[in-house]
């Protein structure tokens, strides 16, 4: 199996990561409904988002949290939701690569998807 080391690298996995998302009962909604996401856009972000946690380059600029936010008060993202996403994330990762790399991109997942949950639990609560 390969490791996780380049952006073409990433490119892949994000690409077949959402192709898996939108397909899911659970938390497609988000994407297909909630927020009509403009893929175009949406994706080149997300590859930047990973390329400067795995790789350091810094060429994500943006407010990974904030974004949910406006999601979360048309339909709560729950710790259900979460779990889904990171069991697609994990299968996602698992199925193309192996290495440190793509531990880090589960292991890093988990850590911001847990911040996350409490985040978006917090706002409805407020
Ligand atoms: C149930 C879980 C989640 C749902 C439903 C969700 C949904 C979304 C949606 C609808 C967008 C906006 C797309 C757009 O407006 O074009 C988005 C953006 C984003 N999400 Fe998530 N997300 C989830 C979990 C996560 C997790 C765990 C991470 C990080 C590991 C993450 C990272 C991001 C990033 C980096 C963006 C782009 C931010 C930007 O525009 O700069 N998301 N997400």
């Amino acid at each position: 199996m390969k490791k996780l080391e380049t952006r073409e690298d990433i490119e892949h996995l994000v690409n077949s990561f959402y192709t898996k998302v939108i397909k899911d009962e659970l938390i497609g909604f988000f994407f297909n409904d909630i927020t009509k996401v403009n893929w175009e856009k949406h994706l080149p972000k997300m590859y930047s988002f990973w390329e400067t946690i795995l790789f350091g380059q810094m060429s994500y600029k943006g407010n990974p949290m904030g974004v949910h936010f406006p999601v979360n008060e048309i339909a709560a993202m729950e710790q259900r939701h979460f779990n889904r996403w990171l069991e697609l994330w994990k299968m996602t990762v698992e199925e193309n690569f192996t290495g440190e790399n793509a531990d880090t991109a589960i292991s890093k997942s988990e850590n911001i998807a847990k911040l996350m949950a409490f985040k978006m639990e917090m706002a409805r609560k407020l």
